[in-house]
């Protein structure tokens, strides 16, 4: 049986699909086998920053309507044999998916895989909620600004009430905040929520904070998780993320202002 986690958030461009690329592939690094499948159907972006848009031949629509096997649309990762991406299609509407038909597939891949890890478009539309639906777990993206923490709180809701596990009064949803695109140095000059200000709000388990980073650029240019690039900070906190997740004490890091000397300034330490 495979854990499902729904990668969420309510306002968009917060960074989840960078999130559920970076934690999928953590995950199959640690030797899980993994699937992620993109939820965004219409906009496709999740098989750009894994970086294998050129081997999609069939798509998560083709498999609910039944045009392709399961097997024959998940595409193997060329770094990890354990990691599997589901891709989105790009000329369907979002009406294609069905709630029958996320069910079936989630039901298929749970047989195979360890993790499914769900890349939800924003908000509460039909992708989203149905990406969300079959959860166990949820990640909560979420920016430190005020419209992304309350638009975040609303999503908790949603999850409480509308997904299956709420419907059959099973375990309720394990629901994680990530903190992402942070700036101590933003946060020290009153620009930004700090990581106390976010959780006092939403009072969630903190699953980590990523830095804004342009190693996270970088990386979706690459067509590499940001995981990968681990010389960077935010795929070192994301590989922190994925120990949490797992279960390990890891401490947080990148939450502090570090005042950079002025060798720092100039050779960019
Ligand atoms: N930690 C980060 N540091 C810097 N830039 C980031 C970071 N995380 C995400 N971004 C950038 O923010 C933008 C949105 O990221 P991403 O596509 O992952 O968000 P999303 O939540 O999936 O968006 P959507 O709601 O449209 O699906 C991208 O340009 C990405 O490179
Ligand atoms: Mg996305």
């Amino acid at each position: 049986m495979a854990r499902i986690i729904v990668v969420t958030s309510g306002k968009g461009g917060v960074g989840k699909t960078t999130t559920s690329a970076a934690i999928a592939m953590g995950l199959a690094k640690k030797g899980h086998r993994t699937a992620v499948i993109d939820f965004d159907v219409g906009l496709r972006n999740l098989d750009l920053i894994m970086g294998c848009e050129r081997r999609v031949v069939y798509d998560f629509v083709n498999v609910i309507n039944e045009e392709a096997s399961i097997n024959q649309a998940l595409i193997r990762d060329k770094r990890s044999e354990n990691l599997f991406i589901l891709p989105a299609s790009q000329t369907r509407d979002k009406d294609s998916l069905t709630k029958e038909g996320v069910g079936r597939v989630l039901g298929a891949l749970s047989e195979t895989f360890d993790y499914v890890v769900c890349d939800s478009p924003a908000g509460i539309e039909k992708g989203a909620t149905l990406a969300m639906y079959y959860a166990d777990d949820a990640i909560i993206v979420t920016n430190p600004e005020v419209s992304s923490v309350r638009d975040s709180d609303r999503m908790l809701g949603i999850l409480a009430s509308k997904s299956r596990r709420a419907e059959t009064a099973a375990e309720p949803i394990k629901e994680y905040l990530l903190l992402t695109r942070y700036s101590p140095e933003r946060v020290r000059l009153g620009e930004m929520l700090s990581v106390n200000d976010v959780q006092e709000i939403l009072s969630l388990h903190l699953l980590g904070v990523i830095p804004d980073s342009k190693a996270v650029l970088n990386a979706s240019n690459a067509g590499t998780p940001v995981i990968l690039d681990d010389k960077s900070d935010a795929g070192q906190a994301y590989a922190d993320v994925v120990a949490r997740y797992l279960g390990e004490e890891v401490p947080h890091r990148f939450i502090e202002f570090q005042k950079r000397t002025l060798f720092g300034r100039l050779f960019g330490g």
